[in-house]
């Protein structure tokens, strides 16, 4: 027991405002995770709008989140809901780190994707888009109920996410990410 890992999870907001409900619900699961597992939140502020032409030189931005996706065990994506899709900010960042295509960092990676809007349905329609974007970068998205933080002027109070049931399942969806981590790694 005592010579377990700690487990890394890099966790991914797809929204740069400061008052994100994102980056809130990130934060409350960094307070909250068990012993073994580390929650590091990196945000996206400054990753520019892809170009191509920099694939093999990109900027030193871009190089730090692929570093940190590399180190990171597994991730968490969390993306707001924008126009029934994920934002442009977690599109863009994922762009930049998929190539080259079928051999990128996140290529056999184990990810977590959560939604959230105010709505109660909590950005559900951006889900399948995530699932599909992880599937062109053959990661290995987590099994599990579907987790999508809704209602958020209720359940998101001073910048915490507030509701019990939600964190709960939250834990539950981020358990099968460290399964599929544990398998990946052949433990
Ligand atoms: C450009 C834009 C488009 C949005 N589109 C939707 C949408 O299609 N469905 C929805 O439920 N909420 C939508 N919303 C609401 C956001 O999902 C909600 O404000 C969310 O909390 C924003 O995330 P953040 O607090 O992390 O910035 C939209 C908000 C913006 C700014």
């Amino acid at each position: 027991m005592g010579d377990e890992a700690i487990l890394r999870l890099l966790a991914l907001p797809g929204s740069v405002r400061r008052a994100s409900v994102s980056k809130a619900i990130l934060r409350t699961l960094r307070e909250t995770a068990p012993a073994l597992v580390a929650i590091e939140i990196f945000e996206l502020d400054d990753i520019p709008i892809y170009n191509q032409d920099f694939d093999h030189d990109p900027p030193a931005s871009v190089r730090a989140l692929r570093a940190a996706i590399k180190a990171a065990d597994g991730l968490i994506v969390l993306s707001p809901e924008y126009n029934h899709g994920m934002s442009g900010v977690i599109k863009n960042a994922i762009d930049w780190v998929s190539r080259p295509g079928y051999a990128s960092i996140l290529a056999n990676k184990a990810v977590a994707v959560f939604t959230t809007s105010e709505s109660p349905l909590g950005g559900a329609r951006a889900q399948a888009d995530l699932h599909k974007m992880f599937l062109s970068t053959l990661s290995r998205v987590a099994p599990g109920r579907e987790v999508s933080f809704g209602n958020t002027a209720k359940t998101v109070v001073d910048g915490k996410l507030a509701d019990a049931a939600l964190l709960k399942r939250a834990w539950a969806l981020i358990e099968s990410l460290l399964a599929e981590i544990r398998l990946t790694q052949g433990e």
